[in-house]
């Protein structure tokens, strides 16, 4: 077993971090202020191959793999994690099913202008009733023989109103229950296709959030991913792999809290010494940068097994659950050491709180991921 990350490995965490340090990080603070999407950010990021990082080169991606994917995300979640999450719904939730379900005609249509970062993509989920209880879709895809009728409504879609393309889930024959869903491929602007307001959240605040309303929407035929009725169980492979992206973003948030919090404890001095002497500051990093270090083998770990081709479900969702709880812990203990100046958005750890508390909610919430580690566990 080695840990050392190889000399590849270590390059693109090193370009991760300084695309985040010196093109995310300036205007951070405004962005999340304003709720406001940087195009050009995200152009720049798929420049530099973040938007399609495990696609292969034949189809405009960077041709790495899950740990790669995983580096950049921690390293760029750091500093920013609404563009952390911009990237990885493109990466992991599109781009994924895209390579790995579409046709030729699909993959050139829709995959290489995803993966090479000039449009952006989004998954659609969730609904108004069917968010953890996924398999209760009420959007319904009618088939008219050469087109889908698509109607209903999606919730909470992150890249809801930037995207062009849209992975959208939708039921096909109720009579069938989950094995009745299907999963289409649908483009911005197509006719019925509207989208709601953008959502004014607590925390990753510059990545876009919206419903997504379909009224009588002719998908094409050619627009359906795999087989009939293979819709449930793609999105739930999907999510697999997203739970390694939303761990990493995690793993990022709390190691960009934690990075503030120790600088900081050296140098703020109360008693006649730096706050870091003060044993209760000084076991509270310890806590941080213990936890922080089990998250990150976690995250490593299931990217791994991904890389080997090997079962990765269960360690997703284990990296996932972990991740975003000490996201959660870390970056509430770096506003304690930051005391009142870390109740102000100049120290960016308020930020980072804000942001930590959606990955125990995205991607399936904490108590979602305990389903799915204890049905496996018992399982075998
Ligand atoms: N891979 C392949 N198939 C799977 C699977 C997986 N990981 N997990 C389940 N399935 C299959 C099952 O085998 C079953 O098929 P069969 O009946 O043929 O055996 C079918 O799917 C239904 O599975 P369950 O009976 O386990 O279904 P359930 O109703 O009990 O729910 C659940 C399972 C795990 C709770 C699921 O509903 C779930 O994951 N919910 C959370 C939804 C979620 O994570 N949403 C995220 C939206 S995207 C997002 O949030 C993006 C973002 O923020 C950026
Ligand atoms: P519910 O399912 O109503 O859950 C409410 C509470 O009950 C939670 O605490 C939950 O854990 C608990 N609960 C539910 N069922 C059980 C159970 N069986 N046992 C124990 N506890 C249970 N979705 C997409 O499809 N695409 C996206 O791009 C996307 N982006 C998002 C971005 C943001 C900012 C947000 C807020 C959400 C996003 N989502 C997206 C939706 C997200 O995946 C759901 O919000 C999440 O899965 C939870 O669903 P819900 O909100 O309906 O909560």
């Amino acid at each position: 077993m080695d840990f050392n990350l190889s000399e590849e490995y270590q390059m693109i965490k090193e370009a991760a971090r300084d695309f985040a340090q010196y093109e995310l990080k300036p205007e951070v603070i405004q962005r999340d202020e304003e709720q406001k999407f940087s195009a050009e950010l995200v152009g720049k990021m798929g420049d530099l191959g973040f938007m399609g990082m495990m696609v292969s080169e034949k189809y405009g991606g960077a041709g790495l793999d899950a740990l790669s994917y995983a580096l950049a995300l921690e390293e760029i979640a750091s500093i920013d994690a609404s563009a952390a999450v911009i990237m990885s719904a493109n990466n992991s939730l599109v781009c994924f099913g895209l390579e790995k379900y579409g046709t030729e005609e699909q993959k050139q249509k829709y995959l290489l202008p995803l993966a090479s970062g000039k449009k952006l993509g989004a998954f659609a989920l969730s609904e108004p009733e069917a968010g953890s209880d996924a398999t209760s879709q009420h959007t319904t895809a009618v088939d008219k023989g050469e087109y889908y009728l698509l109607n209903g409504t999606k919730n909470w879609i992150t890249n809801g109103g930037t995207a062009s393309t849209y992975i959208v889930i939708a039921q096909t024959d109720v009579s069938k229950g989950h094995h009745g869903i299907n999963a289409f491929i649908v483009e911005k602007g197509m006719e019925g296709f509207e989208i709601g307001p953008k959502e004014n959240k607590l925390g990753i605040r510059s990545s876009d959030t919206h419903s997504l309303m379909f009224t009588d929407v002719k998908v094409p035929k050619e627009n359906r991913l795999g087989e009939d009725g293979f819709g449930f169980k793609f999105a739930m492979e999907t999510l697999d792999g997203g739970r390694i992206g939303i761990a990493a973003q995690a793993l990022g948030i709390a190691k960009g809290a934690y990075d503030l919090a120790r600088l900081y404890s050296k140098e703020r001095k109360t008693f006649g010494k730096p706050i870091c002497e003060h044993q209760a500051i000084a076991f509270k990093l310890a806590d941080m940068a213990t936890e922080i270090e089990a998250a990150r083998l976690l995250v490593y770990k299931a990217a791994w097994l991904k890389d080997q081709g090997l079962s990765y479900g269960n360690a997703s969702a284990v990296a996932k659950l972990f991740a975003s709880e000490v996201a959660m812990k870390t970056t509430v203990e770096a506003v304690q050491i930051h005391g009142g100046y870390g109740y102000v958005k100049e120290y960016h750890v308020e930020r980072l709180m804000r942001d930590a508390k959606i990955t125990q909610i995205y991607e399936g919430t904490s108590e979602i991921q305990k389903i799915v580690i204890s049905r496996d566990l018992l399982k075998h």
